[in-house]
């Protein structure tokens, strides 16, 4: 008898909080928004589960409703299915949960007190969903990102998993999805499961966690990650529980999508010509923001946080600007880390600029316009800008961490004699090292043909999705194989 040859392939059920082109706060939702279409052609059809927050009710109000539940959580859950440029997507309208004003996790009023529940909801539906399956449509592999998700792999564990395999991605360990131990029986978890060596956290419970014991495999979007999470100084207090399951932990870099970061396209938004017009970029981008500077023009474009080392910009900044160097940030975050942006910008006048907020198109211009991106990062899962840098010939300077690392290859004697640079490293995180790299910036900009060389490198090296696509594809295979 001739045994049939497995086909290669599947169903995903992507499980995330926040998704491109719908709603971001950050790289995560570039990253599950680029995923589905990554996977096209791999044989891997992936849907990704959404909450329809407020602005998104709106855009799906026609679409069919392909799953329900009646009580989630104080109200009615419906599932709603659609596409918005090109990703498909099934979004959970629970209007007690979901429609509020402001972002995914905050209102005017600040974080929503039960975001517990909010993501706990968006799991429990994950995983019925993929153990019952739709009428037409049922997952192989429940793959959930973030604290967000965490419950989805746990729920399937602890209720039942129909077969279904699960994936957690770990987008950034900082943010752990914790709630106190009372809540257990409201999460709809058993009581076994408060245990050390289950979703116990530090007296609490930790949704991230929850995952972590549970899922089949666990990835991260970087392997420098993946090895620095079972390490304390970066895994945040989880570093032993990734290290036990070290066997079925892998990174996988993320890539960008290269159809909407292409120096080469024209956009609506701005002439993104930036490889053949580089020097027109920037002398716009100068006129937009008043700047005159005779160095390199360098950019953030960034939340502005610890994570992201932004403090350390007051102490180098001054000695780069010194040295004819200049500076755009873009950013928002932390009060203070924003006051003293403002400060910097008004200390130097004419070299120094900051736009306080978030603003897509202007990140655009940025990266056409600019000569490098600084990135000093504390710790960085995988981070994009650097890759959205080396796209552009806009060269990345950043710290020797996670993805970072992975991406960049800084400029010392052996790598420019073989040709490879791509960028500045620096390590330790620090403002010596810091400014250490803005001085090597500084010095090769004024050697013209290093500097193209650099460039050119930076543009060769390759950041799209299709090596990591392929990586995930495999991962799929050999956890339903
Ligand atoms: P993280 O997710 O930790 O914030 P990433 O580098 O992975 O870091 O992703 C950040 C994403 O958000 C990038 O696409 C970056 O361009 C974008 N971004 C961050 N801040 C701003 C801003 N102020 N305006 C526009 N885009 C921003
Ligand atoms: C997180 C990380 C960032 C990563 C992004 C997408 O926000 O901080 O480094 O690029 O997730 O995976």
């Amino acid at each position: 008898m001739q045994r049939k040859a497995r086909v290669m392939g599947g169903r995903v059920l992507s499980v995330a909080s926040e998704c491109v082109p719908l709603v971001k706060t950050g790289g995560l939702a570039d990253v599950v928004g680029a995923l589905p279409g990554a996977l096209a052609g791999t044989g891997w059809d992936m849907r990704v589960l959404l909450p329809a927050y407020r602005a998104l009710r709106a855009q799906a109000k026609d679409w069919p409703v392909v799953w329900e539940e009646a009580d989630l959580w104080g109200g009615p859950g419906r599932v709603l299915e659609g596409r918005v440029e090109g990703v498909p997507l099934l979004l959970l309208d629970a209007p007690h949960l979901y429609d509020r004003e402001g972002g995914p996790y905050s209102g005017p009023a600040g974080e929503h007190p039960d975001n517990a529940i909010r993501f706990a909801a968006l799991s429990w539906v994950g995983a019925r969903i993929a153990r019952e399956g739709l009428t037409e449509w049922k997952p192989d592999i429940l793959h959930a990102h973030d604290w967000q998700a965490g419950f989805a792999p746990a729920y399937l564990a602890y209720h039942g998993s129909g077969g279904v395999k699960t994936v957690i991605t770990i987008h950034n360990i900082a943010f752990q999805g914790w709630a106190p131990a009372h809540m257990l029986g409201v999460l709809r978890l058993p009581g076994h499961a408060f245990h050390p060596d289950a979703l116990e956290y530090y007296g609490g419970i930790s949704s991230l966690k929850a995952a972590l014991v549970t899922a089949d495999w666990i990835t991260t979007v970087s392997p420098s990650y993946a090895e620095e999470l079972m390490r304390p100084e970066f895994g945040m207090g989880l570093q032993g529980v990734i290290a036990a399951r070290g066997p079925v932990v892998s990174g996988i870099l993320n890539g960008v999508d290269t159809g909407v970061w292409d120096p080469s396209q024209e956009d609506p938004a701005y002439d993104r010509k930036a490889v053949a017009g580089k020097a027109v970029a920037r002398a716009r981008l100068s006129e937009e923001f008043g700047l005159e500077v005779p160095g390199p023009l360098a950019i953030v474009v960034s939340r502005l946080t610890d994570q992201k080392g932004i403090d350390l910009l007051p102490a180098v900044i001054p000695e780069f600007v010194l040295g004819g160097g200049g500076l755009i940030v873009l950013g928002s975050g932390d009060p203070g880390m924003e006051g003293a942006m403002r400060n910097l910008a008004a200390r130097f006048p004419g070299r120094v600029a900051v736009r306080i907020g978030y603003d897509e198109g202007l990140s655009h211009r940025l990266f056409a316009g600019a000569d490098a991106v600084l990135v000093p990062s504390r710790f960085e899962p995988c981070g994009l800008t650097q890759m959205y840098g080396l796209r552009y010939g806009t060269l990345p300077v950043v710290s020797l961490v996670g993805g970072l690392a992975d991406t960049v290859i800084g400029a010392n004697p052996a790598t420019l004699a073989a040709g490879a640079a791509t960028g500045m490293t620096f390590h330790p995180v620090d403002a010596l090292a810091f400014g250490k790299a803005l001085a090597q910036l500084l010095e090769i900009y004024h050697q013209p043909k290093l500097w193209a060389k650099l460039r050119a490198n930076a543009m060769a090296h390759p950041v799209g999705w299709e090596t990591s696509a392929r990586a995930y594809a495999s991962l799929y295979e050999r956890l339903t194989a």
